[in-house]
């Protein structure tokens, strides 16, 4: 028996980097998994192949997420495929970077649309589902610097600090039915979110890395695991940095 056999996660921004080593960790203890994808393209069938070959049900969904109606509808038809939903994954995410002074206000929307907006449009759908289930498990990918802020990343630390908000008031509003909400807030990951920084940058930050590396989508996945797992049957509304000790 492995740790998600039974269960159904929807995971979004699936395609690549942290969000397909989610689903991928996810096919692989067993669960069915539902993921969306941005545009439908050989990312996307090659991430249903995979997991399909774990013996799972898997399908891909394509949506814009800040869109409100069509994650409703997304979500809908996720429930009439699947009949149920036990663990969301609110992961989907974008960077537009810039001073302060400089940011435009499309910089500003974007991001916190994409970014924040989204969690609201998933939680919204799918919180029904869970609550009439009586269990659930919802994880907000968030990131360090919605703790501690970044200068030059006003925008996007906004929008990962109003989802961990977000994450503790779902979980003070629906853990008397059942339904746990928490963030992992990671630190330096290798993906191609992080692949565009200068080398001397990222070699900057791994050394001031307790651990002294960036982070792998890994690293990242084993802690969505927990966190959708029973083995987490008693946490809610916590964050969770997953960044080899760089902001303590
Ligand atoms: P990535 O850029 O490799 O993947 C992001 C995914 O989100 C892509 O699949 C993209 O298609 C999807 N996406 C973006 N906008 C979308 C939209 N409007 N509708 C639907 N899908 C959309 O990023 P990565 O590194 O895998 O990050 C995943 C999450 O983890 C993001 O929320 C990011 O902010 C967060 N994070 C990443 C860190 C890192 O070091 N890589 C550090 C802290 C947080």
């Amino acid at each position: 028996m492995t740790l998600l056999t039974g269960k159904v996660a929807l995971v979004t921004g699936a395609a690549r980097g942290i969000g397909r080593a989610v689903a991928m960790r996810y096919a692989e203890e067993g669960a069915d998994v539902a993921f969306v994808v941005q545009k439908a393209d050989e990312r996307a069938s090659s991430l249903e192949a995979e997991l399909l070959a774990y013996g799972v049900r898997a399908k891909a969904y394509v949506a814009n997420v800040s869109d409100f109606e069509l994650v409703k509808q997304l979500v809908a038809q996720v429930k009439a495929d699947f009949s149920r939903i036990d663990i969301l994954v609110n992961n989907a995410g974008i960077t537009k970077d810039g001073l302060m002074l400089r940011m435009t206000e499309s910089q500003w929307d974007d991001v916190i649309n994409v970014n924040l907006k989204s969690a609201f449009n998933f939680v919204h759908a799918v919180a029904p589902v869970m609550l009439s289930q009586r269990s659930g498990s919802i994880i907000n990918m968030s990131s360090v610097v919605g703790v501690h802020g970044n200068a030059g990343q006003a925008n996007y630390s906004a929008s990962k600090a109003g989802m961990i908000a977000l994450t503790k008031s779902i979980a003070q509003e629906f853990g008397a039915r059942g339904v746990r909400a928490n963030a992992i807030a990671p630190g330096f990951i290798e993906t191609d979110m992080t692949a565009k920084l200068p080398e001397t940058l990222r070699e900057e930050w791994c050394r001031t890395i307790p651990l002294r590396r960036g982070g792998t989508t890994s690293d990242v996945a084993s802690v969505a695991l927990f966190l959708a797992s029973d083995m987490a049957s008693y946490v809610t509304g916590q964050v969770i940095q997953v960044d080899g000790g760089m902001a303590m």
